[in-house]
């Protein structure tokens, strides 16, 4: 029937909202994707929280998902979902652009950054103990294998979407071996893209930079260990205006789920206030991967635009507008 078929995992609290909105625009768009929902609720197997076989061999299948929030919880013996959908899959790629978005204003309004989070160990390998009580030790796992393979990943994205320039992000003054090992890995892997400018910058003068002034940030493609990714990818989105308006793509080799980074809000759920944006920026991401440029292009556009007006936005944004009311406005300009 010409149509992908695609997961759609719609998450918890304001999920359902916010993916509604997505389906009804891809609609309207007339965009070649069949959703098939599936189940991500939590099940314990063997002692670790899995999801449904069901809902694995249908990502298999279709080797494309879109995801909205889903709740972490939080204490021992609970793992996050969204971890676990990374590792399931082997998600080693985590891409986090941040654009300045015309209709919102933020003290700085022309960031373009794109940050690339190695997506499965580092501090989220999730290995933990007491050594004695009182005295606990968490695990940084680096090894060359996952280093070299986000790193040969940021370099190509480099190449493909024509931003010559890699900037590895690390701590190796102190951690000397494990970003260390990063470190090195990029600097070889360097040489085997030429036509990309390489270089290396340290994570909390990367913080200083940005913050103080992002432009020269905007020729790069930031690629760094997953803890500072996690948390360089949030303070970009605060230069932009938030979680709310910043798209995400895990990508693996055999499949990649694009998600919304921002939490479930349980507090506004069920009551048309969610901004649906950043899953619906989300879902730009996840049909240029598919290679469904044109339809990406219309939608992103009608999104920008209807921003940029800004008579329909969110209440997050300053608007009065409710979830639908905004996703009609971007139908309006397709
Ligand atoms: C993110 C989130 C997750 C993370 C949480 C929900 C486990 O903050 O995607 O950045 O820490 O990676
Ligand atoms: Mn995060």
């Amino acid at each position: 029937d010409g149509l992908f078929t695609v997961s759609l995992i719609e998450g918890d609290g304001i999920g359902p909202e916010i993916s509604q909105s997505v389906k009804d625009i891809f609609t309207a768009a007339k965009a070649p994707i069949k959703w098939e929902p599936v189940d991500v609720t939590p099940m314990l197997r063997n002692g670790k929280t899995t999801i449904a076989q069901e809902t694995i061999d249908s990502i298999e299948r279709n080797k494309v998902a879109l995801k909205g929030p889903l709740a972490t919880p939080i204490g021992k013996g609970h793992v996050s979902l969204n971890l676990t959908l990374r590792r399931t899959f082997n998600l080693f790629a985590n891409v986090r652009p941040c654009r300045s978005i015309a209709g919102y204003k933020t003290p700085y309004d022309n960031v373009d950054t794109v940050l690339i989070r190695e997506n499965t160990e580092g501090e989220y390998s999730g290995i933990e103990h007491v050594v004695v009580d009182g005295v606990v030790q968490s695990i940084k796992l680096i090894t060359r294998e996952a280093s070299e393979r986000v790193l040969r990943f940021a370099f190509q994205y480099a190449e493909n979407i024509g931003r010559l320039k890699v900037r590895a992000v690390h701590k190796a003054t102190i951690m000397k071996m494990s970003d260390g090992l990063f470190l090195g890995t990029a600097k070889r892997v360097s040489k085997d893209y030429p036509s990309v400018e390489f270089d290396a910058e340290l994570l909390d003068n990367t913080c200083l930079k940005i913050v103080t002034d992002p432009t020269p940030y905007n020729d790069k493609v930031l690629v760094m260990p997953n803890l500072y990714g996690d948390i360089l990818s949030d303070m970009c989105a605060g230069l932009i205006g938030g979680l709310g308006l910043t798209p995400s793509g895990n990508i693996g080799d055999e499949c990649s789920i694009f998600e919304a980074v921002h939490g479930s809000a349980p507090d506004i759920a069920g009551k048309a206030l969610a901004n649906p944006t950043a899953l619906l920026l989300s879902s730009i991401m996840m049909l240029r991967h598919m290679e469904l440029n044109d339809h990406a292009q219309r939608i992103e556009t009608a999104i920008f635009d209807t921003l940029a007006e800004g008579k329909t936005l969110t209440g997050d944004l300053g608007g009065k507008s409710k979830t639908h009311e905004y996703a009609d406005a971007i139908i309006r300009r397709l």
